[in-house]
């Protein structure tokens, strides 16, 4: 529920309960939190693999306003991406960004050293191109 909330306040990509719940139960080793120090959720990341390739994949990643700017992101993608490689053998993972999000393509680009793949034209509902990033895992 708490990643739910925060990502309905955070982000224009959301998704239902049945969403999150399927992602759980089949990669339970792939979502991480961050709370706060009276035990409220501040920080999600949740991942997921390709059903194909031994590729990890983003799917949603967001940290409260008030709690931005302390490493916590990175913190969390580092985990995910660890057992992506250490539990499912992924070489790489992948996710997608808007264009125009700056402090999201910062964080992948500069902290955690993604690199731009592609451009997906059109990806987003509202029309806005994503670039698709990807980092090698080795
Ligand atoms: N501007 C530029 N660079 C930034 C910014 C910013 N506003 N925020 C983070 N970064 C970069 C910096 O390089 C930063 O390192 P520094 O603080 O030493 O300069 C680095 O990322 C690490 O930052 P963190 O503190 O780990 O990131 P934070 O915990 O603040 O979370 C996040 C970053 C998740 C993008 C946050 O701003 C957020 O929740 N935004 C709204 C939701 C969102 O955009 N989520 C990502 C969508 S894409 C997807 O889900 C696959």
């Amino acid at each position: 529920m708490g990643i739910q909330s925060l990502n309905l306040i955070d982000l224009p990509e959301n998704y239902n309960m049945k969403f999150y719940l399927y992602h759980f139960v089949r990669w339970p080793q792939l979502s991480f939190v961050a709370e706060n120090n009276e035990g409220k959720l501040v920080g999600y990341v949740v991942g997921k693999m390709d059903d194909e390739e031994p590729s990890g994949h983003i799917v949603s990643l967001s940290v409260m306003r008030t709690y931005r700017r302390l490493g916590l992101a990175q913190i969390m993608m580092k985990q995910t991406t660890a057992q992506m490689k250490q539990v499912f053998g992924a070489e790489h993972v992948s996710l997608h960004v808007r264009k125009t999000n700056r402090a999201a393509y910062g964080l992948y680009k500069d902290s955690l050293k993604f690199k731009v793949d592609t451009i997906e034209k059109k990806y987003y509902a509202d029309g806005e191109d994503a670039y698709v990033m990807k980092l090698l895992l080795d």
